[in-house]
């Protein structure tokens, strides 16, 4: 059975793999990791995927802000290609978008396919007045606001307003990436 769970440190080493493995190596030259390198996820926002012990999936979210407005950037989103269309993704969506709401967090961005996020309520309107700190397809630059009105005044470039990784920390998780 497919456990959601917290993400553990351990965790990590698998996790770059899948993400490796789903998204390719120059994942890190996106503009949404300009929004995540040298931070920690939000508290309670970093979330595996567990099936017999393996890591089928993850997700986390990111504290950024826009005009003095907080909001959660989300992702990488991504699940084990052999196990991709039974559902793991929205399962991961779905628990995200309710801790983030049960936290009291008005709003969610991310950068990804609309016909996929639009079934959770994402919609690129929200996101009119918005920009991401590198280039992005407008189409795909998508929100959804779990409290109405949380971005109201976002207006701008997003900046990462997360805590940063402690430097000890940082080469901790390479180490393990590697
Ligand atoms: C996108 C991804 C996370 C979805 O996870 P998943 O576990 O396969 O998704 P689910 O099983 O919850 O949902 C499957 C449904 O989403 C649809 N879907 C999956 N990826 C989609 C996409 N990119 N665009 C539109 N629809 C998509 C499937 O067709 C299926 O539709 P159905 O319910 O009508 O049959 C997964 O396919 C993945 O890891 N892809 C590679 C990495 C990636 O692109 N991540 C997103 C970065 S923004």
């Amino acid at each position: 059975m497919i456990m959601i769970r917290d993400e553990i440190a351990a965790d990590a080493a698998a996790r770059e793999a899948l993400l490796d493995r789903c998204l390719g190596e120059r994942r890190t030259a996106k503009s949404s990791e300009r929004l995540r390198e040298g931070r920690l996820p939000a508290e309670g926002l970093a979330l595996t995927a567990e099936l017999d012990g393996e890591i089928v999936g993850t997700v986390r979210l990111w504290h950024v802000e826009a005009a003095g407005i907080a909001a959660l950037m989300l992702g990488p989103l991504a699940v084990k290609p052999e196990l991709q269309g039974a559902g793991v993704g929205k399962m991961l969506m779905r628990e995200a978008l309710w801790r983030a709401a049960c936290r009291g967090h008005g709003a969610v961005i991310l950068v990804g396919d609309a016909p996929y996020y639009a079934r959770f309520g994402f919609d690129p309107a929200l996101t009119r007045e918005l920009a991401m700190p590198g280039p992005v397809e407008r189409e795909r630059f998508l929100a959804i606001e779990l409290r109405d009105g949380a971005l109201d005044g976002a207006r701008g470039v997003l900046t990462a307003s997360g805590a940063a990784i402690p430097a000890a920390f940082e080469a901790q998780e390479v180490a393990q990436a590697a």
